[in-house]
């Protein structure tokens, strides 16, 4: 990697956490992220959501003629499925066989398309088992669910009610701490012991970088700045900085950019997800500048995301460029809109 004030060379990232939904909108928004990245871990919470290898094979072939279509021919789906109280060890090695990246652990009720989640982890201990003897790693959402914890301390709460106890029981099995939003959460991936092999890790969005949970209420609500896990306060921001740009492997770069319909955020009760894609790797590349942490950058973009999923590194380079670019206000997303991260605004850095 080679940065100067105003440029940065590196290895071509991969986005370890992506929505691109289904069907007409998919091709809008894929080629925002094929512009910046290489690979991507796709996420299972469709309408009905992937459960099994045969539905993300037909899912796979499904981005790939979008991707045709775009005439992008240089970007790489990585396939998920979406776990519940019913996934068999079976499915299990079969997905391994078939090159599933990993298992998308959603607590039943949690966020968007989440209603044929978990609903108790336990009921999943036979496909737990046999990721756990296969390598295949489990991603979570990690936020418990019930209406009685306050919002803003689910993610805390789910690290001592599920968490550990799950990381005890498998002890070998390789977990994605997904969007993580807190101090605790943070520490807690840092702190981790783990054996000889490192078994946990966490990505960590833009948004969460660059915004406190002011930002959902500043002047009036802001529904674009609304996504789930919820913004946290100020000092939960800057722990998930310090650990990003620490350079500890466990922590890399998943945008979670997750696409709505202008209409859709902008109602009485409107849907969670920031659409961070148009721009994504500027927006990281301004929270590492912030903190004077540019150098820091390729690793948690480029390198601890493939290491953790034992996956070649990238090969081919990208520049970054310091040149302000203008968001649009909206973007096409099939028949309707959308509203980007920092829309109207200009984020510092861009791709050359
Ligand atoms: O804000 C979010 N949006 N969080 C999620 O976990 C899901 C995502 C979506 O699919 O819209
Ligand atoms: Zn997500």
């Amino acid at each position: 990697m080679s940065t100067s004030p105003s440029k940065i060379q590196l290895i071509q990232p991969d986005d370890w956490h992506l929505h691109i939904r289904d069907g007409e909108v998919m091709k809008d928004v894929l080629a925002d992220t094929a512009r910046q990245f290489a690979r991507a871990i796709i996420m299972p919470n469709l309408k009905p959501p992937v459960t099994t290898v045969d539905l993300a094979s037909a899912y796979r072939t499904r981005i790939e003629a979008s991707l045709q279509s775009l005439g992008v021919h240089s970007f790489t789906p990585l396939m998920t499925l979406y776990l519940t109280d019913n996934t068999s060890a079976d499915e299990v090695r079969k997905a391994k066989a078939a090159g599933i990246v990993g298992f998308k652990l959603y607590p039943a009720g949690a966020t968007t398309n989440s209603d044929a989640g978990v609903s108790d982890i336990q009921r999943c201990y036979v496909a737990l088992e046999a990721m756990q003897a296969v390598g295949m790693p489990l991603l979570v959402h990690g936020e418990v669910t019930s209406a009685e914890i306050d919002i803003f301390d689910r993610e805390a709460v789910f690290i001592d009610q599920v968490l550990e106890p799950l990381r005890k029981d498998f002890p070998e099995l390789k977990i994605v701490f997904e969007h993580i939003t807190t101090k605790q959460a943070a520490h807690y991936v840092r702190d981790a012991q783990t054996g000889e092999k490192n078994t946990l890790a966490a990505t960590i969005t833009p948004q969460h970088l660059l915004m406190n949970r002011n930002a959902i209420f500043a002047g009036g609500i802001r529904p674009h700045n609304y996504c789930l896990p919820v913004l946290k306060r100020e000092e939960h921001r800057i722990a998930l900085l310090e650990v990003a740009t620490s350079g500890s492997p466990r922590f890399f770069l998943g945008t979670d950019s997750a696409p709505h319909a202008k209409g859709a955020k902008e109602t009485s009760c409107g849907c969670a997800g920031c659409y961070s894609a148009f721009n994504a790797l500027g927006l990281y590349a301004e929270a590492f500048e912030g903190v004077g942490k540019l150098d820091k950058l390729e690793g948690f973009a480029s390198f601890f995301g493939p290491d953790f999923y034992s996956l070649p590194r990238n090969s081919k380079t990208i520049t970054l460029v310091k040149q302000a670019q203008s968001i649009p206000a909206e973007l096409p997303l099939g028949d309707a809109t959308i509203v980007p991260l920092r829309a109207g605004e200009t984020i510092a850095w861009s791709l050359a």
